[in-house]
This record gives C-alpha cells, structure tokens and sequence, in this order.
C-alpha cells in the first residue's frame, strides 16, 4: 500500500467518477515498484481516454459552469502524459522521471481531484 488511499471524503458525488478516480490512486501506488513504469504510463493514457470523456460529458450535462477551465486542467494532464511516455523511451532517464511522473501524479491528485474536481460535485446531484 502506497501513501495515497481512498476516503470518502474524496468523493465528488457520482459512483462511476469516485471509482475511476481511485483507478489513479492505485496506478500511483503500482509506481511505487520501477518494474511497473511502462505498464502504468499505458494504463494512464486509457484511464485519460475513458475518465475525462465520462467525466467532461456528465458535467456538460449537468450544465456545470466551469466546465471551460475544467477542460483546460484535463488537457494539461493529456500533454504532460504524451511528454513523459516520449522521455520514457529515453533509458537514461527513466530513473528520475519515475520520482517526477509520482510527484506529478501526486499533486494532480490534491489539486485537481481534491479541488477542482469536488467543486462540481454539487451539480451533479
Ligand atoms: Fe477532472
């Protein structure tokens, strides 16, 4: 078990989204072991496929008002994913892109999940 688990507190108010959100706590905690590395940057790139599609459609739905800036945080994370799987190919750095793929994801998970993404939380209802 890594430094990161579940609370309820983390919930943004829909099942679908909350078990996708743990889906990344667990890919953070699979970097724990290097041997992972590959298989969590592919993993990643689903994850980003599949939960920000769910997640920008329900919120479109809902009429959410932020949904713009939302947009533009999940773009982010799409390009620094597309840069860290380029730089993982490279071997000589595969050591500290481990260290700052973890403390990206880490703090995508306070800033993004843990704000930005229970702000929405009440449109959902
Ligand atoms: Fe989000």
């Amino acid at each position: 078990m890594g430094d990161f688990t579940w609370k309820p507190e983390y919930s943004v108010g829909d099942s679908h989204l909350d078990m996708q959100h743990q889906g990344l706590i667990e890919l953070i905690d699979m970097l724990d072991d290097s041997a992972n590395m590959g298989d969590v940057l592919e993993r990643l790139e689903v994850y980003v496929d599949e939960h920000f599609r769910d997640e920008e459609g329900m919120l479109q739905k809902a009429g959410y008002p932020d949904l713009a800036a939302h947009r533009q945080q999940h773009k982010a994370f799409e390009e620094w994913l597309a840069v860290s799987r380029r730089a993982f190919r490279e071997p000589e750095v595969s050591a500290m892109l481990r260290e700052s793929i973890r403390a990206y994801l880490k703090s995508w998970l306070v800033n993004h999940i843990l704000v930005s993404d229970k702000d929405y939380a009440s449109w959902l209802d």
